[in-house]
């Protein structure tokens, strides 16, 4: 594992269904890394699906659980963790995180992540009461909104990659490890000596 671009973590950050979780777990293949999935992780601890945990306790309650886990994560020694869609949401917990981690923001076009999320069921903010998927102009408008309020935080990722439809989580990854390689290299020459 190069512990020169591992001496943080490395975070994902980006909308749902913009790669981070299959990204994460390609760059922790090449990076011969650890990879944690922060919603897994909340799942298995809590032992019910983040469906469930909206239903049964609500978002408020989802938010507090993913901010404690998360921080026992960032506790640990330094690896790969996929974050949450809404993890990011104050310019405070993006400091936090950059902290001790370098976040990466995936920034994958809303077109592409409408036609993504549309594929499973398990995100309870684009589904009904059922558990069905919301129609599609309805969760573009809720993608939209979000991806409005969330961005400005987004942006304050130390690498921003944009990929593009018809990459593979390949070619995305590829192009996230020249980043982290670059972002590491610049850190290094800027520490005092
Ligand atoms: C959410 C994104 C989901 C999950 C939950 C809420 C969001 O994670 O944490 O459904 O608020 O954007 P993914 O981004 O991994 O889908």
């Amino acid at each position: 594992m190069p512990e020169f671009i591992l001496k943080k973590h490395i975070t994902l950050c980006g909308m749902m269904g913009s790669g981070k979780s299959a990204v994460g777990r390609n760059l922790a293949q090449k990076l011969e890394a650890r990879f944690t999935d922060l919603d897994h992780y909340i799942q298995d601890q809590e032992n019910r699906s983040v469906s469930e945990i909206f239903e049964l306790y609500g978002e408020q309650e989802f938010r507090r659980m993913e901010r404690i886990f998360l921080d026992r994560l960032l506790g640990s020694e330094p690896h790969i963790i996929a974050l949450g869609g809404g993890t990011i949401s104050s310019k405070k917990r993006t400091d936090e995180i950059r902290k001790y981690s370098t976040l990466c923001f995936i920034d994958a076009p809303l077109t592409l992540i409408l036609e993504r999320v549309q594929r499973n069921t398990n995100r309870p903010l684009l589904t009904d009461g059922q558990g069905q998927l919301k129609p599609e102009a309805e969760i573009m408008r809720i993608l939209e909104q979000l991806s409005a309020k969330r961005a400005p935080f987004y942006r304050q990722a130390d690498i921003h990659i944009q990929p593009k439809k018809g990459y593979t989580v390949d070619k995305t990854t590829k192009i996230l490890i020249s980043n982290l390689y670059d972002h590491a290299r610049q850190a290094n020459d800027q520490a005092p000596e």
